[in-house]
């Protein structure tokens, strides 16, 4: 067990742990001391990070729920904060992301970016913030993306739910500093994940040529982010802040 690390005797809650920038949180925590609580909607790619987490020596638990059914991720929190003994850390990564022209999304299409990119996010939250309150404090975390800032074309569905998270985390900070639970918002540019697999070679081509600092970001350079918002000193005046590793893309 790391006892010296940024994280060591904290408990934390990863979702969308399975994958790119969940993954490397979930191993970057690892590495600073953090019991951690994977969970995902897919249980054979979480099992394999979380192998690689417990390689760190700290306990990890796996939770196979997906973060748009309330019933499943009340009882996936419920069972990890069982299990590690509480909870101290909420980093929700759980996401989606197709383009559709604005002129051809359907209410399902958009139904279903915003039931994943934003209720996910709200019911991630809910489940684990009576937790937080039991413990004394905490820290949410919730990645949204640069999108949610700027617009995007064909993803208005995906920039509607990334702003209402940042919008979300806004309001979460006010009403849960009273419990000491600090609440902000990860907005990444575009990084080198499976999620952008999908866009089209124009797209990334034109998006490059735009970023100040001339290439996509990978999840590791995202993770730092989530340890400094997480760990204490460095995160303790953070809240309902949006910070942006995204290679200048957004310059607030
Ligand atoms: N990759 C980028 O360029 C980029 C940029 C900005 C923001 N983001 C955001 O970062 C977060 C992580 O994205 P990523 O790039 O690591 O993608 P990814 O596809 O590599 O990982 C996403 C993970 O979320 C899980 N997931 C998806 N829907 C789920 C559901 N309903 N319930 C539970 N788990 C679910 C997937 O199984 C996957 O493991 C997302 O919220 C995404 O919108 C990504």
């Amino acid at each position: 067990m790391n006892q010296t690390g940024q994280l060591a005797g904290r408990v934390a809650v990863v979702t969308g742990a399975a994958s790119g920038i969940g993954a490397a949180i979930a191993a970057l925590y690892a590495r600073e001391g953090a019991a951690l609580a994977l969970l995902d909607r897919d249980p054979a790619r979480v099992e394999t990070v979380a192998a690689g987490c417990r390689a760190a020596g700290v306990a990890v638990t796996t939770h196979a729920a997906d973060v748009t059914d309330e019933e499943a991720m009340v009882a996936a929190v419920d069972a990890a904060a069982a299990t590690h003994g509480g909870i101290d850390i909420l980093v929700s990564s759980a996401g989606i992301l197709d383009e559709t022209p604005f002129l051809e999304m359907d209410l399902a299409t958009w139904n279903t970016t915003v039931a994943v990119d934003l209720t996910g996010v709200f019911l991630a939250a809910r489940a684990v913030a009576p937790h937080l309150v039991a413990r004394g404090g905490g820290r949410i975390i919730n990645v949204a993306s640069q999108l949610g800032i700027k617009g995007g074309v064909n993803l208005a569905h995906y920039t509607a739910a990334k702003a209402g998270v940042i919008g979300l985390g806004k309001a979460l900070a006010l009403e849960l500093a009273p419990h000491r639970i600090l609440v902000n918002t990860i907005a990444p540019g575009p990084i080198e994940t499976p999620l952008i697999g999908g866009l089209s070679e124009d797209w990334k081509h034109a998006k490059r040529a735009e970023l100040p600092v001339g290439r996509f970001g990978t999840p590791e350079e995202v993770a730092p982010t989530a340890l400094l918002l997480a760990a204490s000193p460095s995160g303790d005046l953070y809240t309902g802040q949006t910070l942006g590793p995204n290679s200048g893309d957004v310059m607030p």
